[in-house]
């Protein structure tokens, strides 16, 4: 039988026609009213029943959590906040949910942690914080495409098993082929993992960078949006070991062109969530709002989640170049700096999260693209300017999150691409297509990476990655 989808029930008028519904019980009260929740919306459709015409078999079997068909007339609710709720005809339990069983899980109606929800993965999406952020990721990952459809550019796939190491930062998941059933055990009865598929070392890829420069060359503006792993190991908030990114390239385009884009494109996505997730968007808001409520006074937060989106699509990303960044932060109040844990004294160092935050946060107050960076500090693929010691690099900075988005002007000369690959000890053999790109052709291009789990974050106001992803891979945490 066809049923239909609780957003759009809640949507239409009270009539004597007939509908059908299938959700999962979210509450059952009074023997009467049945709150139940298909994942289409935050919001629960209450389901009204006359259990004096009800079977006491199936009565029993409407436990929170459960499986269930409701068919009956939409009528007008009485109760308060919704406008329509069903009159039940008929009910069904399609797949049952034992209440001593629930009582045990995260289904359970009672407020349970985040960690306490990160347990039960499988069953965290039941819950009303993790349906609104998940539906908001799956929105955000539409309007990812959407723009860069709309904006001309091809979707390309680069590879997930690649030999290359693209960001030189050796912080790689190694990739070994196994075939139990056929594989030679050793002498010691072990599964002996030493033939060499590929006949050379592979790992699962860092970023799709490099692949994406090559189809830019051909396609002229690129995108991939996938999944890529590093193996290191910081266990923080903003750090995952497998997460997705999207990666624009851009043949015939300069660093400035770079930052154009990605403002443009980050202030689109935050907009289409605006416009087209208003309901998870306000649960998400009443959420953060009770947590600030247990923090004190002083640092509770004055913006709501939707201020904070809204300032972003209003206002400009202040540009700043790594030169004038370091001296802000060396003239920054002494009590200022007793508060950093690293003190930039020299130009040239790296730029911690705590550094970028205060230029975010404290100084700038709006999000900061941060451009020519050290030479010494990005990797071998990034433009070098005339200064000889500077690099087009340019980092997106967010309030709230830290980096964004990394990206470059691309180093296009072939002979100064492989001096810097000498010197920085990167094997021209292995990299060879990627050279052969300067030879045939070469042009001024550019691209960036966003990462697509921290841009969720932002816009779900999500204090950590972890909650934002449907299986979070840490170290130590890859469960299942
Ligand atoms: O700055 P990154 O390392 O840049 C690159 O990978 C370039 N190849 C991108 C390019 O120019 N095409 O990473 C880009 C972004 C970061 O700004 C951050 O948002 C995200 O990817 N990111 C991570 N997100 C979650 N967990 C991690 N471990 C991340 N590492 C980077
Ligand atoms: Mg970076």
């Amino acid at each position: 039988m066809k049923h239909t989808a609780i957003s759009q029930i809640l949507k239409m008028e009270p009539s004597l026609h007939e509908v059908t519904v299938k959700g999962w019980v979210r509450s059952f009260r009074s023997n009467r009213f049945i709150a139940v929740n298909d994942g289409s919306t935050i919001h629960n459709l209450q389901c009204v029943i006359d259990f004096s015409t009800f079977d006491e078999e199936v009565l029993k079997q409407i436990t929170t959590g459960a499986a269930i068909e409701v068919t009956g007339q939409l009528v007008e609710s009485q109760g308060q906040g919704q406008s329509v709720e069903i009159q039940a005809s008929s009910v069904r339990v399609l797949g049952t949910a034992d209440p001593e069983e629930v009582k045990l899980t995260i289904l359970s109606p009672k407020r349970h942690t985040l960690e306490k929800l990160r347990e039960q993965a499988h069953l965290r999406v039941r819950t009303n914080t993790f349906g609104a952020v998940m539906r908001l990721r799956s929105k955000l990952a539409f309007a990812v495409h959407q723009y860069f459809q709309n904006n001309g550019f091809y979707y390309m796939n680069a590879p997930i098993i690649t030999g290359s190491d693209a960001e030189g930062a050796g912080e790689m998941f190694k990739v070994t082929a196994m075939d139990l059933k056929n594989t030679k055990k050793t002498e010691d009865g072990k599964v002996d993992f030493s033939e060499d598929f590929f006949e050379k070392e592979t790992n699962l890829t860092v970023s799709g960078q490099l692949e994406a420069e090559t189809y830019a060359m051909g396609l002229g503006k690129v995108y991939t949006f996938g999944p890529t792993f590093r193996a290191e190991n910081s266990n923080t908030s903003r750090h995952l070991a497998e997460f997705w990114m999207i990666e624009p390239e851009i043949a015939f385009c300069d660093l400035h062109g770079n930052m154009d884009l990605a403002e443009d494109f980050i202030k689109y996505v935050v907009k289409y969530a605006l416009d087209n997730c208003q309901d998870d968007l306000e649960f998400l808001e009443n959420r953060l709002l009770d947590e600030e409520k247990s923090k004190p006074q002083a640092e509770r937060s004055e913006m709501t989640l939707r201020d904070k989106l809204s300032f972003i699509v209003d206002n400009n990303f202040k540009r700043v170049s790594y030169t004038e960044a370091i001296d802000i932060l060396k003239r920054s109040k002494p009590n200022q700096k007793k508060k950093f844990k690293y003190i930039i004294e020299e130009w040239g160092a790296d730029l911690q999260s705590e550094h970028e935050r205060y230029l975010v946060e404290k100084h700038f107050k709006c999000p900061v693209i941060l451009f020519d960076y050290p030479a010494t500090i990005k990797a071998f693929y990034m433009r070098l300017n005339d200064d000889g010691k500077t690099v087009r690099a340019m980092d997106v900075l967010f309030p709230g999150i830290g980096e964004i988005v990394g990206g470059s002007q691309r180093e296009e000369r072939y002979d100064v691409l492989k001096e810097k690959m000498k010197a920085m000890d990167i094997s021209e053999e292995e990299l060879y297509w990627y050279l052969d790109l300067r030879k045939f052709g070469t042009c001024v291009h550019s691209g960036f990476g966003l990462g697509f789990e921290r841009l969720v974050q932002f816009v779900t106001g999500m204090g950590n990655i972890r909650d934002v992803i449907p299986y979070p891979r840490t170290p130590g945490n890859a469960a299942f």
